[in-house]
């Protein structure tokens, strides 16, 4: 995907407002066992989110190949997957089976990418010398 830095950084911009909204939110109305969703939304979905986007930016070589489509949607899915878990436990208390699925979706989708970072050669970036006339 020729654009996936800026759809990154989009998504974890969108992340954002879900975690200011909720913290908004669980500061009004007193819902403080919220807390750790709350900043799991902002690390694993904020966060982390724009670190992938900067990274393609910064390594345009990444985003030529299908992994890194795959590794987004990965990521992203186990990343909603754990959070919804995640507001689960603060609301109950009890572990749960989204917890438990998502959280080794998003340590794949982590790995994904440090494979995608480690095995893709560098993109030559010396310019082209163009003999005067
Ligand atoms: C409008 C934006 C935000 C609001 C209104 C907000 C509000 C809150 C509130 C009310 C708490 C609970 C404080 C307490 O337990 O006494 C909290 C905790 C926290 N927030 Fe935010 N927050 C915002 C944005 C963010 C963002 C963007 C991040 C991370 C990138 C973040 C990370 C955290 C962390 C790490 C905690 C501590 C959680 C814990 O104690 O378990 N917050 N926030």
């Amino acid at each position: 995907m020729r654009n996936i830095d800026k759809v990154y950084v989009a998504t974890g911009f969108g992340w954002l407002v879900l975690a200011a909204g909720f913290g908004t939110w669980l500061g009004a109305s007193g819902h403080f066992n919220f807390a750790q969703s709350h900043a799991h939304i902002g690390l694993l979905g904020f966060v982390a989110s724009v670190i992938f986007g900067l990274a393609h930016r910064g390594w345009p070589e990444l985003r030529e190949r299908t992994l890194a489509t795959v590794q987004f949607a990965v990521y992203e899915v186990g990343t909603m997957i754990l959070l919804a878990g995640k507001v689960m436990v603060d609301a109950t208390g009890e572990p749960n089976l989204l917890l438990m699925t998502g959280s080794p979706i998003v340590i794949l989708g982590v790995i994904l990418f440090l494979w995608l970072f480690l095995a893709s050669p560098a993109r030559k970036n010396t310019p082209e010398l163009v003999p005067a006339e």
